[in-house]
């Protein structure tokens, strides 16, 4: 596929990947929470068989992931139902789609995951929520491309890096959890990694930024006074799987997230 010679629809196009997304597809037609309820399948039939793009991608999410757990309905319709609606419209005009999942849809217990590992268990709602996504696209679409993402950080939402900034300032020591593992991502290196994929074949993909860290490790490469601890020292309503490494096996490897992050900070400092 080549942009510009293809209709793309971008759902959620306001969010912090969404908005990253829509600098690499400038053409795209852009829908965000405010046009579109993924949760409303005759809105979301009406809306892409009136559209007819030939791509279709969905960030659209409900990816708070504590929030959640006090509202599990919510998060499997928006997470589990609002996907299949999309795969579904889709198949009707013979779309492509392209849809985000997470490393959450796995259980933590293996050191690393790869494309072909089959998720069980989620240890939280919102990674059963998006598994439930993933497995209504399977079931309702043949041309889809599920692409599984960690520990996101872009410019134009809440994140991991942003929320390190503020704290280092708040207070002398931020403590931060160093018993879990994963890859930060750069939702731009993400973003452009789109079309390549587009033009791969069906099924699931797994895409992050090269280099493995705990949180603390990566808080460290923010802030100069972060201190570890363990996640029994910082206890949330939502579990977090301990490891949650996605390996790449199908896709051109992306850059070290350090690198990346050197450019994030470059990007909202400009
Ligand atoms: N952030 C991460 O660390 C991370 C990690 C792994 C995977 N992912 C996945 O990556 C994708 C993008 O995540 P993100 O961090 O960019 O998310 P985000 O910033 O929270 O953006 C999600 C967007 O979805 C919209 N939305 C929520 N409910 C909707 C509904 N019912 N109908 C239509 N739009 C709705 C939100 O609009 P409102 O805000 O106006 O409601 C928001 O604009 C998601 O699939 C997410 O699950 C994220």
């Amino acid at each position: 596929m080549v942009v510009g010679t293809i209709k793309t629809l971008i759902i959620g196009a306001d969010g912090m990947l969404g908005f990253d997304l829509c600098k690499v597809f400038p053409d795209a037609v852009k829908l965000t929470h405010k046009d579109i309820d993924i949760t409303d399948k005759e809105q979301v039939m009406e809306s892409i068989q009136k559209i007819n793009p030939d791509l279709v991608i969905n960030s659209a999410a409900y990816t708070d992931v504590e929030g959640c757990e006090d509202h599990q309905e919510l998060a499997f319709k928006v997470n589990g139902y609002g996907p299949g609606y999309i795969a579904e419209a889709c198949k009707e005009i013979g779309a492509t789609l392209i849809h985000f999942s997470t490393d959450y849809v796995f259980d933590g217990s293996k050191k690393e995951y790869i494309e072909s590992d089959t998720p069980a268990d989620p240890i939280n709602v919102y990674g059963r929520s998006k598994l439930l996504g993933e497995q209504k696209i399977v079931e309702n679409l043949d041309d889809y491309r599920i692409i599984r993402i960690s520990w996101l950080f872009g410019i134009h939402g809440k994140n991991f890096v942003e929320t390190m900034l503020r704290l280092s300032g708040e207070m002398s020591q931020v403590k931060v959890v160093n018993d879990q593992f994963g890859k930060p991502t750069y939702t731009v290196d993400l973003a452009n990694k789109i079309l390549e994929i587009s033009e791969l074949e069906t099924g699931i993909y797994h895409v992050t930024n090269e280099g493995i860290c705990s949180w603390y490790e990566f808080a460290s490469a923010i802030i100069s006074n972060a201190v570890p601890c363990t996640s029994e020292e910082f206890l949330r309503k939502a579990r977090r799987p301990k490891y949650s490494v996605l390996v790449n096996t199908k896709t051109s490897s992306m850059r070290h997230w350090k690198e990346a992050l050197k450019d994030y900070l470059k990007e909202r400092n400009e």
